[in-house]
């Protein structure tokens, strides 16, 4: 199936943590791409802002993207445990204790109803799929919608619920894995993922996870892609929300420096490694399911990045590294829509 909501085949992936600017999202939709909110941790006012912001800078399309939310079990004895392996650290950035847990639990409804009343044009998530009754209100609204898929049988739910395209992230893929199927997670390669869904669904397979270039765009087009959506590679655009750390980070990295990690936030996401992630790697088996650990890290990572400090941030990254260069999200656009 054809791509056909924007001119370009190429999507700015939804990034959530600030990195998702209404410049780099503008700028991507005026190039004919589809610039992308990552809005999964922000607050509904941030959100409308953020949403009248890119109105403001463009008419062409764009999305917002949520994470599914599912139901909350804490157990108190592994919190407890995981405070106390957290407290040195948050101890080194000068922090006297680790805060206890802090989150809305409504957040999620929240966004939604922001999503209905802004009117937006297309809209994707991640972790879950949507009910009926929130998939009819997109509808009812002609909203574009993207369910992200890591296995066929993700992909076919997703197809059969009704969206319109389906994000086929591979195992290269920066960020959290958006599985929702079965007990464990599966990391199947961008190009064996997309071959397989193309095969088996009637909507658009857009390829995530390690394309970088144009070389990638058309190695995954060849089997069976109608777009791709890059995250990595915007985020050391001069218009992406990544410090000047992350960015030098992500600059001078290896595809091998990119590794599965589960320690920041309980869900397995790909990123670079650093000192937390290495020597909290021994806990891997006691951390407390997302979003729990995220929430119990979340004060620390924000102190290491308010410090400039790395080794405490998490640093989402797929393996698209090794060649990645600064420049504008317009230079960035031409590279890719241009045939090599
Ligand atoms: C820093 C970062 C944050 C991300 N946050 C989200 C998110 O909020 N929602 C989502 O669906 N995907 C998220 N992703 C995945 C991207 O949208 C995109 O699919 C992925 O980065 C593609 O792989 P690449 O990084 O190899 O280009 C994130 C990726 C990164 C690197």
């Amino acid at each position: 199936m054809n791509w056909t909501l924007t001119d370009l085949p190429i999507i700015q992936g939804p990034m959530a943590g600030g990195f998702t600017t209404a410049e780099l999202i503008s700028e991507v939709s005026e190039c004919g791409g589809l610039g992308s909110i990552g809005a999964g941790y922000m607050s509904p006012e941030a959100l409308r802002s953020l949403i009248r912001a890119v109105k403001a800078r463009t008419q062409k399309p764009f999305s917002v993207n949520l994470f599914i939310p599912h139901p909350v079990q804490v157990e108190t004895a592994q919190v407890e445990k995981m405070k106390e392996w957290l407290a040195p650290y948050y101890k080194e950035l000068g922090m006297s204790e680790v805060p206890g847990l802090k989150f809305d639990p409504q957040l999620f409804e929240k966004q939604w109803d922001v999503v209905l009343q802004e009117k937006v044009p297309a809209f994707s998530f991640t972790f879950g799929h949507l009910n009926p009754q929130q998939m009819q209100a997109l509808k009812s609204q002609g909203v574009y919608i993207m369910g992200t898929a890591t296995t066929l049988a993700e992909a076919l739910v997703l197809q059969e619920q009704g969206c319109d395209a389906v994000v086929a992230q591979g195992a290269e893929a920066g960020g959290h894995r958006g599985s929702f199927l079965g007990d464990t997670f599966q990391f199947i390669p961008t190009e064996e993922l997309v071959r397989t869904l193309a095969g088996n669904l009637k909507i658009p397979v857009i390829a995530a996870g390690g394309i970088f270039n144009r070389q990638g765009l058309e190695r995954v087009t060849a089997v069976g892609a109608a777009a791709v959506q890059i995250g990595t590679a915007f985020l050391v655009c001069d218009e992406s929300g990544a410090s000047c750390e992350y960015k030098q980070a992500l600059l001078a990295a290896t595809p091998q420096q990119s590794e599965m990690i589960k320690v920041f936030t309980g869900r397995w996401a790909r990123g670079l490694t650093n000192r937390f992630t290495a020597e909290m790697k021994k806990h891997e088996e006691e951390i407390p399911a997302y979003p729990i650990q995220h929430w119990l890290t979340t004060p620390l990572r924000k102190r290491a990045q308010e410090l400039g400090q790395t080794d405490f941030q998490s640093l989402w990254a797929g393996q698209g590294l090794g060649s990645l260069q600064p420049c504008s999200a317009r230079e960035f656009m031409k590279k890719l829509a241009t045939p090599l």
